[in-house]
């Protein structure tokens, strides 16, 4: 099963893509967490990705493309895939669907998260992961049964991300609504499109969401 979870940063996707991840037995594919694994590790396509990411824009496609064509290939992701934040243009779309084709795949859904732009500021910059196991927790809407330690894996190593500043998070915004909006047109014209509301709490939409993906696949 190919699944995509579309919708603008801070919308949730990597929250809900991990806990489908344990529902389905997917695997979750993150261009933003292969980009940053890529910029720690100090590769060619991680130099080229640091700046931009830190200034908010989006990286070329050519490099997120052999990112995520490399990471498909992986035999794990013979389970299923849930795509967070990939494709997010027209073109890396295309890529994605010619991708799938060559080993007669197709795409299940495509789920949009939909949300209020002045909502995400908040959830992001509230934002942090166990550096160690990497749960996601939020200052107030996910905040970890004792300071600073996880509490999947009592890890205390808690990390920010360099680009969940306001100003950041701003541009990301304009990156969606310009580059990435587009898609929920193309996947409505494949017939693929499913919206959910994404405002509630995050068990609700992971019961949404969970139907979705058991009607899907
Ligand atoms: P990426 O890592 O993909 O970041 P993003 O799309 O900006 O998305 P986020 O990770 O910020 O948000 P999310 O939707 O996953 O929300 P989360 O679940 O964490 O991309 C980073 C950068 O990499 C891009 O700017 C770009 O430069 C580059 N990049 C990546 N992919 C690319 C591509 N395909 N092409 C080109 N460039 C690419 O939730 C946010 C917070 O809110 C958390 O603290 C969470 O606990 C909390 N929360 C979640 N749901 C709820 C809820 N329902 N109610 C309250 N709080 C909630
Ligand atoms: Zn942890």
């Amino acid at each position: 099963a190919v699944l995509i979870l579309l919708g603008p940063p801070g919308a949730g996707k990597g929250t809900q893509a991990r806990m489908l991840e344990g529902e389905f037995g997917l695997v979750q594919l993150s261009t933003g967490d292969l980009l940053r694994a890529a910029v720690a590790a100090g590769t060619e396509a991680g130099k080229a990705a640091k700046a931009v990411m830190e200034a908010g824009e989006l990286v070329s496609d050519d490099i997120v493309i052999n990112i995520l064509r490399d990471r498909l290939a992986e035999p794990d992701c013979a389970r299923g895939v849930i795509l967070d934040g990939f494709p997010r243009t027209t073109v890396q779309a295309q890529a994605l669907d010619a991708l799938l084709a060559e080993s007669g795949q197709g795409i299940n859904a495509a789920i949009s998260l939909e949300v209020d732009d002045a909502a995400m500021v908040t959830r992001i910059s509230g934002r942090f992961t166990c550096g160690d196991c990497g749960e996601g927790y939020h200052d107030t809407f996910k905040a970890p049964k004792i300071a600073e330690t996880c509490d999947k894996c009592g890890g205390t190593g808690m990390k920010r991300r360099a680009d969940d500043n306001a100003e950041t998070v701003a541009s990301r915004l304009v990156a969606y609504h310009e580059q990435t909006a587009p898609l929920i047109a193309y996947y409505t014209s494949k017939g693929v499109l499913k919206s959910i509301d994404a405002m509630g709490d995050i068990d609700a939409i992971a019961a949404e969401l969970g139907a979705i993906v058991k009607q899907a696949t």
